[in-house]
């Protein structure tokens, strides 16, 4: 299947920083691929580039076939955008604003179905000024949808909004994706990522350090399960370490984070007795264990060493 994005190698500077180091990326039909990555990763630089609005130092994109730096104004007939920062006329109603918009393209739904998309038929004469902070999100969101666009950029799409409201903005963004309507969003929101995307390219410095479904991407970095646990009183966590080395063959990776030991293998539902086992051996006495699911946090962390919120 044709991509509807194609782009390589793309490298954008900011006088001595360079915000975007190399990235190349493809988006195919009915697919939605979200850039994951902690704050100044370079997400909004790659995003801005591919919707033509920075150009790269270098590097191509393409998209629906055609090159962007030459064919924009035909390629942005079927594209849609939401800035991460969007500064619309704050004394437009909404209706105003989607009329505005549908007016920039040869081809957009009814501004009273945009409206019901989002669930703004309430509002549909308020400013934008008087809206709240997802009202607004969702009247930008319908502004991006207006032309019905094959491709879809959106920039953090939900930062900032309650539980409810990006539950919304969701489900909307799961039926607009259809078996030829692309996304590209940005997100530094793990469940976010999980939730909308089919493929996910993790993104820090400006460089995608790991791409693959979000099951594939915490299969192969991580594992699906960690088992996290603490000793009861004081012990020497070095020693520890070593020993679970010797004695726990199946640990692909031991880490402590504060007073918890966190091990990471494939598959370790059948592995808690043994750890039972080995700290009896030990003479250690268990005093927390739970079993949880990697996440794409921890694929983050043992990828860079780093956590994406704390960056
Ligand atoms: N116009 C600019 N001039 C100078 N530096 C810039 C400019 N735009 C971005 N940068 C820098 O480039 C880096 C990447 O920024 P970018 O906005 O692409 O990150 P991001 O991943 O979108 O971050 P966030 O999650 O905070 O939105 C940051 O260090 C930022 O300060
Ligand atoms: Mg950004």
């Amino acid at each position: 299947m044709e991509s509807l994005l194609v782009a390589r190698n793309l490298r954008k500077s900011f006088g001595p920083l360079t915000a975007v180091q190399d990235i190349s990326l493809e988006v195919k039909p009915g697919e939605c691929l979200a850039l994951l990555g902690p704050n100044g990763a370079g997400k909004t630089t790659t995003v801005e580039m591919l919707e033509g609005l920075q150009s790269p130092d270098s590097g191509t994109i393409t998209v629906f076939g055609k090159d962007l730096k030459n064919q924009r104004s035909s390629i942005m007939h079927e594209v849609g955008v939401m800035l991460q920062d969007t500064q619309l006329y704050k004394r437009m109603s909404v209706r105003e604003t989607l009329q505005l918009f549908a007016s920039f393209f040869k081809e957009s739904m009814p501004v009273d179905e945009a409206i019901a998309l989002v669930e703004l038929q309430d509002k549909a004469d308020t400013h934008l000024l008087k809206l709240s902070g997802g009202q607004k999100q969702r009247a930008y969101l319908a502004c991006a949808l207006i032309n019905n666009p094959r491709l879809l950029f959106l920039d953090e799409p939900t930062t900032g909004l309650d539980p409810q409201a990006r539950r919304m903005i969701w489900d909307l963004l799961l039926k607009h994706k259809t078996k030829d309507r692309s996304i590209l969003l940005t997100t530094h929101y793990m469940d976010e990522a999980e939730k909308l995307a089919d493929r996910i390219a993790v993104i820090d410095h400006g460089k995608i350090i790991a791409e693959g479904t979000p099951q594939n991407l915490i299969e192969t970095v991580c594992g699906k399960q960690i088992l996290c646990f603490r000793f009861a009183g004081e012990q020497s966590h070095e020693h520890i370490m070593s020993r679970f080395a010797d004695e726990l063959p199946w640990v692909r990776d031991a880490a402590l984070v504060g007073e918890t030991y966190e091990l990471t293998a494939g598959d370790q539902v059948n592995r808690i007795t043994e750890l039972c086992r080995v700290s009896d051996r030990l003479g250690l006495t268990l005093d927390q264990i739970e079993l949880r699911r990697s996440t794409l946090e921890d694929v983050f962390i043992k990828l860079t060493g780093r956590s994406m919120r704390d960056d």
